[in-house]
């Protein structure tokens, strides 16, 4: 059943550790095919290994509910291509956590880093990833047929005078 918009949501963020690996795949596997991701047999051992990554990289972040379960995440890591630059592989809220401003909490908390932060959204995404990104700041930097590159870049530092 689907939480009320009206009950204050009770969840908070920290970030993902080693321990969080199973529950995120969890979460992972209930988003999935609106990424659109598949996660098969022969899938699942690289999704498993992102998770990996990202958790050790201390870059990821959970949202967990009052009894800890984890409701939501956003997998990161440093960007391969980019020196200094973050990237967001994965973002993902379990659905009875829909439009509790979770998403808008875990990409806050990322962009507070102040790192440039790039993403990829695959073609076909079924949850307005690009509008929910650009709202967000995050502007395209490439495209291709089967998926869109974005970036988010801090301000650039005021002058002191
Ligand atoms: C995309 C996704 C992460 C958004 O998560 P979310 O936590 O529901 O997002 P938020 O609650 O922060 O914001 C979503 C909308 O809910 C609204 N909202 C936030 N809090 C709300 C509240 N208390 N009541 C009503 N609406 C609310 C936001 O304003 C936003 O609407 P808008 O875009 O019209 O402004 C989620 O839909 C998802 O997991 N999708 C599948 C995975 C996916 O596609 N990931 C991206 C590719 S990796």
């Amino acid at each position: 059943m689907e939480r009320k918009l009206t009950q204050k949501p009770a969840y908070s963020l920290r970030t993902a550790t080693d321990a969080d690996h199973s529950a995120i795949y969890d979460v992972l596997e209930e988003v999935g095919s609106e990424i659109p991701i598949e996660l098969s047999d022969e899938t699942r051992a690289a999704a498993e290994y992102e998770i990996v990554t990202c958790c050790a990289s201390g870059r990821s972040l959970v949202a967990i509910d009052d009894h800890q379960n984890v409701v939501g995440f956003a997998l990161a890591r440093p960007d391969l291509h980019t020196r200094g630059a973050v990237s967001l592989r994965y973002i993902g809220v379990s659905k009875d956590w829909r439009k509790s401003g979770i998403f808008a909490a875990l990409t806050g908390q990322l962009l507070k880093a102040g790192a440039p932060l790039v993403t990829t959204v695959l073609t076909g995404n079924k949850s307005r990833m690009v509008e929910l990104l650009t709202k967000k700041g995050f502007v395209q930097t490439a495209k291709k047929e089967s998926e869109a590159n974005f970036r988010w870049d801090p301000a650039p530092p005021k002058a002191p005078y």
